[in-house]
């Protein structure tokens, strides 16, 4: 079967499209041909092997996951001796953890899938599992956010952020989004309610006052999310420029024990149920993911290229159907 494979930690042009064997199911996993895969920033920094550490895991001399892994939808091919909760048919989706995904067909423990959403896609379903589980953790578990509750999105245009707009407008929250001007589109038809530009100075004069903020992208100190924080209200770091995550997590607690704030960093973890959940949110109308490009397979490098320039406006997918 067609593969894209890499065999060292590098740039694009690492990437490749291979010939490998086509794997066979065990007992409690299922075979799933895989019809799309979408890019995140994860998959940017597994090819680069940075930073450093994420080798301990990933490989140290080179990868250990020969195959990208990460965001799929796909439809179940077979299934191993024990697995009851699918058939073959079943269109599927998923972030993958450990097996490589940018392929013609992979398998997993069917524990690890559920049913894509019905009213989807694959290209627009496949762009929803690690993005739209930050963003859900990131509200519901860290954040806490309630209904009628203020939220400040910095860095609300990518795919993280779209989705957190859309779920925190399904949790009841008053959004005010901050992205540039050539983004505001997304942040627009993800429905914010206040919709800001990092890069006029008129429009941070603006930002108010929030129960819960968000730091998706870009950096700013833990100081400037302090002063526009209501009291007893919570930061979280998900993502931005490596001092943002660096601060909130060395001097964020220590910030709080003299504000009574709470500044968090989020790390979001894998979980089917949760995966299930925004299936639902989608299939009800709550979720639309934001597609900027679909490239095919064989243009894997392309579209990693694409991703990496900043340019995209909205999830960057890859298709396997012909
Ligand atoms: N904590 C976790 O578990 C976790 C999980 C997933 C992702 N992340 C992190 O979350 C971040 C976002 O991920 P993503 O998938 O949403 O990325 P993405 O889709 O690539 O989003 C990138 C967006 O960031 C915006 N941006 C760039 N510079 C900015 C700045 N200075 N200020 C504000 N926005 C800026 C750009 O839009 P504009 O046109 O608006 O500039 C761009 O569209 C990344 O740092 C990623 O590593 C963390």
């Amino acid at each position: 079967m067609k593969a894209v494979t890499y065999d060292r930690y590098g740039s694009f042009e690492e990437l490749k499209i291979s010939t490998i064997e086509k794997p066979i199911p065990k007992d409690d996993e299922v075979l799933i041909s895989i019809k799309a895969n979408s890019i995140n920033k994860a998959n940017l920094l597994l090819l680069q092997g940075k930073p450093a550490m994420i080798r301990l895991f990933y490989g140290l001399k080179g990868p250990k996951n020969k195959t990208p892994i990460g965001d799929f939808s796909g439809v179940i091919e077979s299934v191993g001796k024990t697995v009851t909760s699918f058939k073959p048919g079943d269109e599927v989706f998923a972030e993958s953890s450990s097996s490589g995904v940018f392929c013609e067909y992979a398998v997993l423990k069917a524990k690890k899938v559920v049913l894509k959403p019905k009213t989807l896609s694959h290209e627009a379903s496949a762009a929803i599992p690690l993005a739209g589980q930050t963003a859900l953790q990131a509200l519901r578990d860290a954040g806490k956010l309630k209904s009628g509750q203020s939220i400040l999105i910095y860095g609300a245009s990518g795919g993280v952020g779209t989705y957190t707009i859309q779920i925190a407008k399904a949790m009841g929250a008053h959004v005010t989004a901050v992205c540039s001007q050539r983004s505001h589109n997304q942040a627009y038809q993800s429905k914010a309610d206040v919709i800001l530009d990092y890069n006029k100075k008129d429009d941070l004069d603006r930002l108010g006052q929030y129960d819960l903020i968000l730091g998706i992208n870009g950096y700013h100190p833990l100081r400037f999310y302090q002063k526009h924080l209501n009291r007893g209200g919570i930061y979280v770091c998900i993502g931005g420029d490596g001092r943002q995550i660096a601060q909130a997590m060395l001097q964020g607690p220590i910030r709080g024990l003299f504000t009574g704030l709470t500044f968090k960093s989020l790390v979001a973890k894998n979980n089917p149920q949760d995966t299930e959940i925004l299936a639902n949110m989608a299939d009800q109308g709550q979720l639309h993911p934001i597609i900027d490009s679909v490239f095919p397979l064989e243009h894997v490098q392309k579209a990693y290229q694409h991703y990496a320039s900043g340019k995209a406006l909205g999830k960057v997918i890859i298709s396997n159907t012909p």
